[in-house]
């Protein structure tokens, strides 16, 4: 899939693409026998080129914070493998059932299901293998933060938990507090932890973790807003994935219980409050309000 968006913040975010996918061809692990197949398909999901939303996030907060960015990327590179494994299980038949992801077919289909449920796993368990290495952070404490508040994010209170909802609430109508939980846990908990890490990273004080927390918390709701606008609206060569299936699956969306206007003036009005919360930081949060834009306009 290609960034084609001419957001200022496209060529920032570029570049840091450019960053992670380096970081992250040199961290992944090497095989000496059968054990590969699982590799390659770890390779063939992250090297797909998502939009590294998230990594960018966490580079952009680390920056924020005076961290150095081999830190930084460390981390950057963590938080899109976490990603990538939620993906990949999210495409599995028994999921959302997806066959094409990143603008090509779904590990699954690339693979087998077996395969996919492997190349997942090992995602996730590199996620934590990196943020305990010592170049993440010289500081064990710190490394110690970073596990904990990524494993909450994923966890039964985060990503799975709100997948768990996700798909229990399928032909189910929820109302727009039990719609607005769902998608806090499944996508807002990450991307608040990707924002967040940088704070963790620069030992930041607590008002002003909290401005990038309120800050990551808006653009998050505000990103499965226009995930789900894109479902329904969108097309699956434009998004790399199959658009209307939210709509056939009878997935529970602002969209579906709002209509499409309503839910887009919902995500404005978010990303309109993520950029009150960057006040504090003044020039210096630049790419991070140029991210806010972009989510809210994105094609894909
Ligand atoms: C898709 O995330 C899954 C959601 C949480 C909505 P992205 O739109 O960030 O996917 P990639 O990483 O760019 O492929
Ligand atoms: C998935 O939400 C969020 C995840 C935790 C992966 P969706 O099911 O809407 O994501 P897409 O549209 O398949 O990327
Ligand atoms: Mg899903
Ligand atoms: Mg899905
Ligand atoms: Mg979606």
């Amino acid at each position: 899939m290609k960034i084609t968006n001419d957001n200022p913040a496209m060529t920032a975010l570029r570049r840091t693409a450019g960053q992670v996918e380096e970081k992250l061809g040199k961290l992944l692990p090497r095989a000496v026998d059968l054990e590969q197949r699982v590799i390659d398909a770890m390779d063939y999901s992250l090297m797909a080129g998502g939009k590294r939303i998230r990594p960018f996030l966490v580079m952009e907060t680390a920056a924020l914070f005076g961290v150095g960015e081999d830190s930084a990327l460390m981390v950057a590179a963590a938080v899109e493998c976490a990603h990538t494994y939620s993906l990949i299980h999210d495409d599995l038949p028994c999921m959302d059932d997806d066959d094409m992801r990143r603008g090509q077919p779904s590990v699954h289909k690339q693979f087998d299901e077996a395969t996919a449920v492997l190349a997942g796993d090992a995602l996730l368990t590199l996620a934590f293998e990196i943020l305990s290495d010592e170049r993440t952070h010289m500081d064990a404490r710190v490394r110690c933060e970073l596990i904990s508040f990524m494993a909450r994010a994923l966890g039964v209170n985060g990503m799975v938990g709100g997948q768990m909802f996700d798909l229990l609430a399928e032909n189910t109508e929820l109302d727009k507090i039990r719609i607005t939980r769902l998608q806090r846990m499944k996508t807002g908990a990450l991307i608040v932890f990707s924002g967040e890490a940088g704070a963790i990273l620069g030992k930041a004080e607590e008002r002003r973790r909290g401005a990038i927390k309120g800050y990551a918390h808006d653009i998050g709701l505000a990103f499965q807003i226009v995930d789900d606008l894109l479902d329904e609206e969108g097309v699956s060569e434009e998004i790399g994935k199959t658009a209307g299936k939210d709509a056939a699956a009878g997935k529970a969306t602002l969209v579906s219980l709002l209509g499409a206007d309503q839910a887009r003036t919902k995500a404005d009005m978010l990303i309109n409050q993520a950029l009150q919360h960057l006040e504090v930081f003044g020039d210096k949060a630049e790419n991070l309000r140029h991210l806010a834009k972009f989510i809210i306009n994105r094609a894909s």
